[in-house]
Order: structure tokens, then sequence, then C-alpha cells
């Protein structure tokens, strides 16, 4: 069987999905526990408003990065909060609306 360049990218598509199971967005997670599109958006119509330093007013840097030791297995082996990178925003890999992306894999798990 041949396959075609789509059939390649659907099939990639649908591994990298399961290995994140979080199509969606962050922003589904949120409403799901009443919180308002103003937890994240300065407008309450929402928009391209968003700053991650709001996510850290939340969630404390030092629970995520140990949360992120138990997601290192199913994260190529690496704490996907620990980055060597200053301030990487948390929307590199977690999108409001979208499916999270692996910002990692950019460099690293080829
Ligand atoms: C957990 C944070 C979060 C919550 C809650 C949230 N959003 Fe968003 N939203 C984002 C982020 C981040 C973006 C930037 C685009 C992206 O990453 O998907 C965005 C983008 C948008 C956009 C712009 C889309 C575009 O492509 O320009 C609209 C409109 C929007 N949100 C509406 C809403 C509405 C309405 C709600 C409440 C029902 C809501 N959002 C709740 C995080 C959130
Ligand atoms: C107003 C406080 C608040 C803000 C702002 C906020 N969050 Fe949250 N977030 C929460 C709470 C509360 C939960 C639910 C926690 C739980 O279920 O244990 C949550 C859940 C999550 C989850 C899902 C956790 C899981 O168990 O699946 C992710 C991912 C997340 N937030 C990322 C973000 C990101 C990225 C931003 C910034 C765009 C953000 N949050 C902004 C309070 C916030
Ligand atoms: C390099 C990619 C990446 C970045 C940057 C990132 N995350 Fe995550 N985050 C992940 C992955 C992967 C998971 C595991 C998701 C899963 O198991 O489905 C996760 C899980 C989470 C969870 C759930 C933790 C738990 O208890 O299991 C929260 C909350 C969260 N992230 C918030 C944030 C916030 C806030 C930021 C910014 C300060 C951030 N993340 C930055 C990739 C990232
Ligand atoms: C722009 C490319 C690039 C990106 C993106 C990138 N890395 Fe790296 N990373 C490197 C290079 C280069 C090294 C050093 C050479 C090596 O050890 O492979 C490295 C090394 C590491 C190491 C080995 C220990 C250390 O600090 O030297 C870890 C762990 C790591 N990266 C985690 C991550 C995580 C987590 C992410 C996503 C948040 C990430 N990297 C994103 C390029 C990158």
């Amino acid at each position: 069987m041949k396959l075609s360049p789509l059939f390649i990218g659907l099939a990639a598509a649908a591994l990298f999905s399961f290995s994140f199971a979080e199509a969606a967005g962050v922003a589904e997670k949120h409403a799901a526990k009443n919180m308002p599109c103003t937890v994240c958006h300065q407008a309450p119509t929402g928009g391209q408003d968003v700053e991650y330093t709001k996510c850290v007013q939340c969630h404390n840097p030092d629970q995520l990065k140990a949360a992120g030791e138990k997601i290192k297995p199913k994260f190529d082996g690496l704490n996907p909060h620990a980055p060597h990178f200053e301030d990487l925003s948390c929307l590199e890999c977690h999108k409001g609306h979208a499916p999270q992306e692996n910002f990692c894999a950019g460099c690293h798990g080829k």
C-alpha cells in the first residue's frame, strides 16, 4: 500500500492527539469549573488579549514543576514545566481553544 502524505499527516495527528488527551484547549477546562471568560481575557467576549502572567496568578510555578515530574514519562522524558528558557509562556503549549502543542519537540525527541 502506498501511503499518501495526507495519510501520514493524519496518522501523525492521531498519534499526537492520543498522547495529549486534551483536544479542546484550556478554556473548556476552566468553563467546566464555572470560571468566566474573564479569568483569562480582559474583554468578556475574549480575543487575542490573554497574557500568560494571568495563568501563574492561579497556578503556582513550584507546584507546576512538581506536577511536571509526573508528566515527564509521557512527554518524551522531559518535564514540560522545567524549561531552560526564561519566562516561557504557557501558551506555547496550552492553547486557549485549540489542542495542546509540544513546544519542546521543535528541538527534542526527533
Ligand atoms: C483558560 C484561559 C481562557 C479562558 C477561560 C477563555 N479563553 Fe479565550 N482564549 C484564550 C487564549 C490563550 C487565546 C489565544 C488563542 C489561543 O491560544 O487559542 C484565546 C482566544 C480567544 C478568542 C480569539 C480567537 C482568535 O482566534 O482570535 C476569542 C474570541 C475567545 N478566546 C473567546 C473566549 C470566550 C467567549 C470565553 C468564555 C466562554 C473564553 N475565550 C475563555 C484563553 C482562554
Ligand atoms: C482564576 C484562576 C485561574 C486562571 C487565571 C487560570 N487557571 Fe487554569 N485552572 C484553574 C483551576 C481552579 C483549575 C482546575 C484545577 C483542578 O481541576 O484541579 C484549572 C485547570 C487548568 C488546567 C487543567 C488541569 C487538569 O487537571 O487537566 C490547565 C492545563 C490549566 N488550568 C492551564 C491554565 C493556563 C494555561 C492558564 C492561562 C491562560 C490558566 N490555566 C489560567 C484556575 C485558573
Ligand atoms: C512545554 C509545554 C508546556 C508548557 C510551556 C506549559 N505546560 Fe502545562 N502541561 C504540559 C503538558 C504536556 C501537560 C500534561 C497534559 C496531559 O497530561 O494531558 C501539562 C499539564 C499542566 C497542568 C495539569 C497539571 C497536573 O496536575 O497534572 C496544569 C495546571 C498546567 N499544565 C498549567 C500550565 C501553566 C500555568 C503553564 C505556564 C506557567 C504551563 N502549564 C506551561 C505542557 C506544558
Ligand atoms: C531551540 C531548541 C530547543 C528547544 C525548543 C528546547 N530545547 Fe532543551 N535543549 C536544547 C539544547 C541545544 C540542549 C543541550 C544539548 C543537549 O543536551 O541535547 C537542550 C538540553 C535540554 C535538557 C538537558 C538538561 C540541560 O538543561 O542541559 C533538558 C532536560 C531539556 N533540554 C528540556 C527541554 C524542555 C522541557 C523543553 C520545552 C520546554 C526544551 N528543552 C525545549 C534545545 C532546545
